[in-house]
């Protein structure tokens, strides 16, 4: 398990996760945010979408079926229980 802080529509959240847990998986199945959709298996379709911010850059939208989890966070890996200042925006439920 990994300790992932990131904060999705403006709710901060510490969570336990699999080193393999796809951030749409755990925006869905950890955070209910079920707007974002897993629409393929094959990570052409974009439903799964949502905009990442990091603290150096701008948003960028990101295909969450092709990310993981600890990817979110980028202090994850190395310092797990630090928070982070990146936000997800997820689609509206
Ligand atoms: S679910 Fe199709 S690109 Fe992510």
């Amino acid at each position: 398990m990994a300790r992932i802080n990131v904060t999705v529509d403006g709710i901060r959240y510490a969570d336990d996760v699999s080193p393999r847990t796809l951030l749409v998986h755990y925006l869905r199945d950890q955070l209910g945010k079920v707007g974002t959709v897993v629409g393929c298996d094959t990570s052409n379709c974009g439903a799964c979408t949502v905009l990442m911010t990091d603290r150096d850059g701008p948003a960028r939208a990101v295909k969450s079926c092709s990310v993981l989890a600890v990817q979110a966070d980028p202090d994850a890996t190395a310092k797990p229980c630090r928070s982070s200042s990146l936000t997800i925006a997820s689609p509206s439920t």
